[in-house]
């Protein structure tokens, strides 16, 4: 395994190449060839929004305010894929005190850098955090209009448990169904 240091935002993290990520502590960033996988700081906030603004139709959106509550106050790891400058896709887990279920409550790729297995490989860092914190089971929900995300989430080990009839409700816009969608991670 090679390692080294990095610093960012006044942050100084290891970084493991190509090692055994289930070693790193939950605070180090994952490097690849394009880009790195690393914690969002409050410094993120207005390249989430803007990611968020991207991916999202104004109504299913969450608002600036929600955002800065999911990465800086709930009990939740939101990780970022950066390539050099750029923010191209963010991920956010939410955890619940003593439960071993963890919930992706969104992820999102820029619409330019989709299909280059962006979001696989944030699910799989994610994923990594939530072994770390011996969570057994990965819960998340997925409109079901919804067939890039559904895709993804089948292709990284997801099923589909439940439908949700009308989860989705928006004032101006009716609502949609979901699907709930389980990952164990003892499988
Ligand atoms: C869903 C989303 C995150 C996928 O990100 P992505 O980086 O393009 O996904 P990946 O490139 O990692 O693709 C993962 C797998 O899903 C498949 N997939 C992704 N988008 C697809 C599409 N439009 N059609 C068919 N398959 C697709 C890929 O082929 C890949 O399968 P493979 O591993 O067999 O090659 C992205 O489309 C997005 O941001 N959508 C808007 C936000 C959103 O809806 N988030 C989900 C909320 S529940």
């Amino acid at each position: 395994m090679v390692f080294g240091i990095k610093y960012q935002n006044g942050i100084l993290s290891l970084i493991w190449f190509h090692g055994n990520l289930f070693e790193r502590p939950p605070d180090a960033a994952i490097m690849y060839d394009a880009g790195v996988i690393r914690r969002a700081t409050i410094h993120d906030l207005p390249e989430i929004i803007k990611l968020e603004q991207k991916c999202f139709h104004t109504n299913s959106a969450y608002t600036p305010k929600q955002l800065l509550y999911l990465i800086t106050r709930a009990n939740s790891n939101c990780l970022l894929q950066q390539l050099n400058h750029s923010i191209q896709g963010s991920i956010i887990v939410l955890y619940k005190q003593g439960s071993e279920v963890a919930g992706i409550e969104t992820i999102s790729v820029d619409p330019h850098c989709r299909g280059q297995g962006i979001g696989k490989r944030l699910l799989g860092a994610a994923e990594k955090d939530m072994i770390y914190r011996g969570i057994q089971k990965i819960r998340l929900e997925v409109s079901i209009g919804n067939f890039p995300a559904i895709q993804l989430y089948q292709k990284s080990g997801f099923r589909i448990t439940t439908i949700l009839k009308d989860y989705y409700t928006y004032e101006k816009y009716g609502s949609h169904d979901a699907y709930r969608m389980i990952r164990e991670l003892t499988t």
